[in-house]
């Protein structure tokens, strides 16, 4: 890949990616109800289930006894103030201050009953979602922008949280609320009630409108905060690029577009909100004025009392905060469905299933040795390959491979440019599935091993070594974690890593994110003794001296030639160097094996060979001089 780096990374909403409005064609992103993708949280909500049952019942008590303040407020009017008692006033004055105490201790134990539940269904969600990025196939995150990812590992996730946590308790508690107070409002008088709910229809009409248009804003605000992510991940992880070929400018213009994009979202959506909060607030007040007005009417004429008329305000009043609650938490609760949406379109996504271990039965030996001499080693039979987001009407990137490399032996892999060579090596551990023929390893269908099975037996460096940020002692021994100093010592010794010696803390040195502070032949030696470690029966190197020195490939290459006289493997190379360490060599061409021989027959009879072997070692050799 790193030969058509280019200096400015596509943009996440160009490339053909799972991103702003770009996933139509995935079954998951047909449109929900926010309800049925808000019940899909359930399962995770369960355990903190009491907790959030809990915290309702400790909020709708507290509203509840809001809403009998204007009960005993009747009795004090029409009570001890109408007949000036004094002596009457205070038992009721004491029911009110209980009732306020009660009302703010209960929102006190809501709020700790629920905090802390709900942050481990947070961690369980993330959880769940990272072991599934794991397990989701390479072609998944070929098309995922990393960026999408994050955005649902992080503020989708929360937002998922926050929902379970608030708004879910609030709504449920504030329409229990609301409803209550309706019937209490219609005991106390009929027709200052129903004055008082007429705007209620036409704000549901408007409220239905509103939810549709704010589901829609927040899954594009949410999308753009993933394209977001993606170039700020993509600027960070490219800054050597950016600077180098001074496109910094051009990544600021990028994030300033996405930024902007995403603001104009975010207002959008404040709009939306702000209007609907404007009706919910506007329409019941006017309401409450002309209900006020006709109560007074009602009261000069001695058909209500002063106190039913003071009750009924107040209880109408105290129906405010849950009424106009209901335009964030309804907005809240859109935007939590179409994050928990982002969340399960990954959860979704189809694993490769991991076919169990076959029966020990025809085409399968246990031991290498029971296996015919045919069939032992690496075999190829008729293998296609092309990439889903190929081109249609482009010829398969692997048009029908045979290949068999003979146990023991080292092969390798030569071909232009481009011509599936690090395809064909990433089909062995099966970072992709082949679409048609099969490989063996030792007679065994790969597809028959398990996972662990085949990620034993099979060993694999890649041209861009990726570290982590580990010690060097921890990214070696991904390779093989049980190993022992001794093994550690050889496999380093083998990729002729002397120079771990030097760095501060030797093997314990922190190598940084994606090992930067060594140098890429330093990344690919250690790479290399991570593939050797294990000691694995088969190893597949995809060019792995590449940006090694001469002098030290020829090093490297003597000590990977006792380490491969047991192991049956299969070497990417460019240069005739690293083919001379080589038994024999392949020559892919236009998808297929076109040529197998030795260095030196080949040389003489295939003159494709020769072209590609002689291009580079007039080069090197120009070099030398
Ligand atoms: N993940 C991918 N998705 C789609 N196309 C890819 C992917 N990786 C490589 N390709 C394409 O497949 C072709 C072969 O790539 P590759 O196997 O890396 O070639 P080589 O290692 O021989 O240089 C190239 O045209 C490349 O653009
Ligand atoms: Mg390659």
């Amino acid at each position: 890949m790193a030969e058509n780096q280019n200096p400015a990374p596509p943009t996440p909403a160009e490339s053909n990616t799972p991103s702003t409005g770009d996933i139509g064609s995935s079954p998951e992103s047909v449109p929900r109800s926010p309800v049925r993708s808000l019940l899909r949280l359930w399962p995770y909500a369960r355990e903190a289930r009491w907790r959030i049952f809990g915290s309702m019942a400790a909020a709708g008590l507290a509203s509840l006894s809001v809403l009998a303040v204007p009960i005993v407020l009747r009795g004090i009017v029409d009570g001890p103030i109408a007949h000036h008692d004094l002596a009457g006033l205070w038992p009721l004055a004491a029911a009110l201050l209980v009732l306020g105490l009660a009302e703010a201790c209960l929102f006190g134990v809501r709020r700790i009953i629920v905090a802390r539940p709900l942050a481990k269904v947070e961690t369980r969600l993330r959880g769940d979602l990272f072991a599934k990025l794991q397990r989701l196939p390479i072609s998944f995150h070929d098309r995922w922008p990393s960026g999408q990812l994050l955005s649902r590992a992080t503020s989708d996730l929360f937002v998922m949280r926050l929902f379970l946590a608030f708004p879910l308790v609030f709504l449920v508690v504030n329409s229990t609320v609301f409803l209550t107070g309706t019937v209490l409002m219609f005991t106390l008088d009929w027709r200052l009630a129903l004055i008082t709910l007429v705007p209620a229809v036409p704000l549901m009409v408007y409220t239905r409108r509103f939810e549709a248009g704010y589901s829609a804003a927040s899954r594009l605000a949410q999308d753009q905060n993933g394209d977001l992510a993606t170039v700020v991940e993509e600027s960070v992880l490219g800054i050597r690029i950016l600077k180098a070929f001074g496109r910094h400018r051009t990544m600021a213009e990028e994030f300033r577009r996405h930024s902007a994009a995403l603001r104009d979202t975010e207002l959008r959506k404040a709009g939306l909100l702000g209007n609907l909060w404007a009706a919910i607030v506007g329409l019941p007040e006017l309401a409450l004025g002309a209900a006020l007005a006709t109560g007074a009417v009602l009261v000069a004429h001695d058909e209500l009392s002063v106190g039913t008329l003071v009750a009924f305000l107040s209880t109408a009043l105290a129906l405010r905060w849950p009424v106009e609650s209901i335009g964030w938490l309804l907005g809240f609760a859109a935007e939590a469905a179409s994050a928990a949406n982002r969340y399960f379109e990954v959860m979704d996504e189809p694993e490769p299933a991991d076919v169990p271990p076959a029966p020990r039965g025809a085409g399968r030996y246990p031991h290498s040795g029971d296996a015919p001499a045919d069939d032992r080693g690496i075999r190829f039979t008729g293998v296609r390959f092309r990439y889903p987001d190929a081109p249609a009407g482009t010829p398969d990137l692997l048009a029908g491979i045979d290949l068999h490399i003979r146990p023991g032996e080292t092969l390798a892999l030569v071909g232009a440019t481009g011509s599936g060579k690090t395809t064909l090596t990433a089909l062995l551990p099966r970072l992709y599935e082949p679409t048609a023929g099969s490989i063996t390893l030792d007679g065994t269908d790969i597809r028959d091993l398990s996972r662990e099975e085949l990620r034993r037996e099979v060993a694999v460096a890649f041209e861009e070594p990726t570290l982590f940020s580990a010690t060097v002692r921890e990214n070696v021994l991904m390779g093989a974690p049980n190993a022992d100093e001794q093994r550690l010592a050889r496999a380093l010794d083998t990729a002729q890593a002397g120079f771990v010696d030097r760095l501060p803390e030797g093997l314990d040195t922190e190598v940084g994110e994606q090992g930067l502070s060594l140098s890429g032949g330093q990344r690919q030696r250690l790479a290399l003794a991570r593939a050797v470690v294990g000691e694995p029966r088969f190893l597949v190197l995809d060019d792995p001296l590449s940006a090694l020195d001469v002098h030290t490939e020829a090093l490297v290459e003597r000590a990977l030639r006792q380490v491969l006289s047991d192991t049956t493997a299969l070497v990417v190379a460019h240069r005739p160097s690293t083919v001379l360490l080589a038994d024999r060599v392949a020559l892919l061409a236009d998808g297929r094996i076109t040529a197998v021989g030795t260095h030196q027959e080949l040389l003489q009879s295939c003159p494709a060979y020769r072209a590609l072997m002689s291009g580079e070692s007039e080069l090197e050799g120009a070099l030398a001089r």
